[in-house]
């Protein structure tokens, strides 16, 4: 049996630059908390526990992320990364070797993770570093003459010839958890900035003959830190960029992978092509050959086979059936269920309803709460009157329908299979199958009327 892995994620700092009252790892990088892109990478290597160390902004952090398996460890006041990391030191298992991850790093690798605990499985000291042409600020990776990690020296403690080295610590390590506690039980705060600096822990290990391996992320992007708005922006674009390139190999055309935003999962079939400026999110699911037009929004939508979606169009929780034709300018809101074949055209907006094969509305109209048929054509100008003031009812339109421009529908209401709306109807009553229902005023004529003139 290998040992269990425990993780400990450090999101108790200030986040000063950000200048919010959020607290900087609640701050979303697409679309979700930054501190949820760190707990989704830890749940990936199946760790016994995660213990997430809080303290500024309170028990917002808990609060928000809401989730009863995590282990909450309050420092308070911040004394530094070793004081952080020893207050999840309670909550950790000796047995256990302890990944530490930084709440503000969004985007590390589960494999680059990975590797990191089979050193650490093996009793060495896994220690990310990362070789930088701007190391300031950071601590620099002090080797020996042999070239093995012999300690951290942070920016503000350093010589000028430790200035000079390039190569820096990320902050993420992963050893033996019982090695750590003594460690971190043994470190002072005599240095430039009167902090408990985890860092000291590698000095001290290598000291004891402890093997220190570094290992390295595939891209900087990896261990890139969240301090302010700028670098929460910049490493979003680099989070899409990857993100359009993913889908890219997978075969999807994007007409610009510069102008796209996945805030979720977007699943895509065979050649599909999206236009640019489209943002997806939550779970998006794309059949075969779905084309997506410009400025479009999808929030956990399923579109079928041959789906194509006019610029535009704004749709969420909608299920949209094979070949459907939507857009431009078309709104589907939660509940909508499109067949087959369905055209929705432009200012439609349809909630809560059913439309079967083949059916058409394809301007200007409101369905809300009904169920469509088949081979309906609803004319522009169409509304449901759902609403009575109180309560929702239902619109019900059978197979084949015509409903004449400008009708409104006045629910609870069922039209009969095949029947002719004419135009105008303000509809009360159910209209019988296969008939000509329509209210509408006598047109009239009045003869030798004259327009009135302006009085001089
Ligand atoms: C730390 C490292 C430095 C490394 C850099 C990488 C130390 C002493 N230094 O420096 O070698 O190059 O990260 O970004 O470890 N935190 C707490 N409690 C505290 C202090 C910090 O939870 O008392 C958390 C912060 O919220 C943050 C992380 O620890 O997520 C790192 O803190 P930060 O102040 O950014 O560390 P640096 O001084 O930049
Ligand atoms: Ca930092």
């Amino acid at each position: 049996m290998s040992a269990p892995l425990n993780v400990v994620i450090l999101a108790a700092g200030k986040g000063t630059r950000m200048k919010s009252d959020l607290p900087k790892v609640l701050h979303p990088l697409a679309g979700r908390p930054l501190l949820n892109h760190v707990l989704a990478a830890a749940d990936i290597l199946s760790p016994e526990k995660i213990c997430v160390v809080y303290g500024h902004g309170g028990e917002a952090l808990p609060k928000a992320i809401a989730r009863d398996e995590l282990a909450w460890a309050k420092q308070e006041p911040q004394l530094g990364t070793g004081h952080a990391v020893q207050q999840a030191v309670p909550y950790l298992n000796p047995d256990a070797i302890c990944l530490i991850l930084y709440g503000d790093v969004p985007l590390t690798r589960p494999e680059t993770l990975q590797e990191m605990t089979l050193i650490a499985r093996e009793g060495a000291i896994a220690l990310l570093t990362v070789r930088l042409a701007n190391p300031s600020g950071y601590g620099r990776i002090v080797r020996n003459a042999r070239g093995q990690v012999e300690r951290i020296v942070e920016h503000k403690d350093a010589t000028p010839e430790e200035l000079a080295i390039d190569e820096v610590n990320t902050g993420i390590l992963c050893l033996p958890a019982g090695k750590l506690a003594g460690w971190l039980a043994r470190l002072g705060n005599d240095n430039a900035q009167g902090e408990y600096y985890l860092t000291d822990v590698i000095g001290m290990a290598a000291a004891e003959g402890e093997q220190v391996i570094p290992c390295h992320p595939a891209a900087e992007w990896e261990v890139l830190g969240i301090n302010s708005r700028q670098q929460l922006a910049e490493l979003e674009r680099m989070h899409q960029r990857n993100v359009a390139e993913a889908l890219m190999v997978q075969g999807v055309t994007l007409i610009d992978p510069a102008r796209l935003d996945v805030r979720g999962t977007l699943e895509c079939g065979r050649d599909v092509l999206i236009d640019v400026n489209c943002v997806f999110e939550g779970a998006v699911a794309l059949g075969d050959g779905v084309k997506i037009g410009a400025n479009c929004v999808l929030k956990n939508v399923s579109l079928a086979a041959g789906v194509e979606l006019q610029p535009f169009c704004h749709l969420d929780g909608a299920k949209v059936g094979a070949d459907a034709r939507i857009g431009p300018f078309s709104r589907l809101r939660p509940g909508t269920e499109l067949a087959e074949e369905t055209h929705i055209g432009n200012f439609v907006e349809i909630k809560n309803s059913q439309v079967g094969f083949n059916s058409k509305i394809n301007h200007l109209s409101y369905v809300g709460d009904a169920t469509v048929g088949c081979r309906v054509n609803i004319g522009a100008g169409t509304i449901t009157c759902n609403y009575d003031g109180a309560n929702k009812h239902r619109t019900v339109i059978e197979d084949d329908v015509f409903v004449g421009s400008d009708t409104q529908l006045v629910a609870p209401v069922t039209v009969g299979r095949g029947a002719t709306l004419g135009a105008g109807t303000t509809l009360t009553r159910d209209a019988p199958a296969r008939q000509l229902t329509l209210s509408r005023a006598k047109q009239i004529t009045l003869p030798g009327w004259i327009r009135p003139v302006k009085k001089k």
